[in-house]
């Protein structure tokens, strides 16, 4: 689908689907609160968790390349919701080019949260990634990540509901996602279709896709240590559960 937008391209469909997600705010909250001082969040988004690190940590930077999703992070910096939070610094950086601008940036915490690594899409991405962040944490730190598990029961090229959502005009928004799975490349495509009915009954559509490459879960902690942590924990949820036989997410710890 040559046409399709890039979700990052689309604030206006990333706030749909995920403006509302709430899972991860007590994990990322409270790793927060044990790691004062200065944190850095790789792929901060629109703000989602970027709202709650200003109101925790010491100082904050939060690294968002994709212009759509800085600009509206950067708008709702200047909100009344935020004021007597920390000064938040945004950069337009990944995270591979700030740890290069910033050799000694030795942050107390660096998260990236919400399935940012999903997007290095090579083993020398992945590497390049994780060796950044590690460059990034100081000692002693916290480098804190989630993402999601290699999927299951992919029904392939079957259209299914997200969601269906009430327009102040008296139309509707309805999200159409239909998947496709590459279990030997370990590649997950998302193709969404996002229909508006506007008060006046005029239908639109646009499309949207996201195409991913998961790791397995040794994979994953052999790439973190690789990149120079020295310890790795992996659980399954937010709630730190171990890893069980049918992971959804993984949420992990790393340590330099
Ligand atoms: C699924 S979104 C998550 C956004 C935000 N963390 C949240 O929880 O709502 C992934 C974000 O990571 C950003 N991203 C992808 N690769 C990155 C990299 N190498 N460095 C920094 N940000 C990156 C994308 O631009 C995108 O905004």
């Amino acid at each position: 689908m040559s046409h399709a937008r890039d979700p990052y391209g689309d604030v206006a469909f990333y706030e749909l689907l995920h403006g509302s997600y709430r899972d991860d705010v007590a994990f990322y909250r409270s790793l927060a609160l044990d790691h004062p001082g200065r944190l850095l969040e790789i792929g901060a988004g629109t703000g989602r968790l970027t709202r709650e690190f200003a109101r925790l940590a010491e100082a904050v930077v939060a690294l968002e390349p994709a212009d759509a999703m800085r600009f509206a992070l950067q708008e709702a910096l200047t909100e009344e919701a935020w004021e007597g939070a920390t000064r938040v610094e945004v950069r337009g950086d990944t995270i591979e080019a700030y740890a290069q601008a910033e050799p000694n940036a030795a942050c107390d915490l660096v998260v990236a949260p919400f399935n940012v690594l999903l997007h290095a899409a090579s083993l020398e991405a992945q590497d390049a990634f994780l060796q950044a962040a590690h460059q990034c944490t100081k000692p002693g730190g916290l480098f804190a990540f989630d993402m999601m598990a290699p999927p299951v029961g992919v029904l392939e090229g079957v259209p299914r509901l997200e969601l269906r959502d009430d327009r102040m005009d008296g139309g509707e928004v309805k999200v159409t996602r239909v998947q496709w799975h590459d279990p030997v490349r370990q590649v997950l495509r998302n193709d969404f279709e996002v229909e508006t009915l506007d008060g006046e009954g005029r239908v639109s559509r646009r499309h949207v896709e996201l195409t991913v490459r998961y790791l397995h879960r040794f994979e994953l902690e052999r790439a973190v240590l690789q990149a120079g942590f020295s310890r790795v924990q992996t659980f399954e949820d937010f709630g730190r559960a171990p890893v069980g036989a049918s992971p959804r997410h993984f949420v992990v710890l790393a340590h330099p």
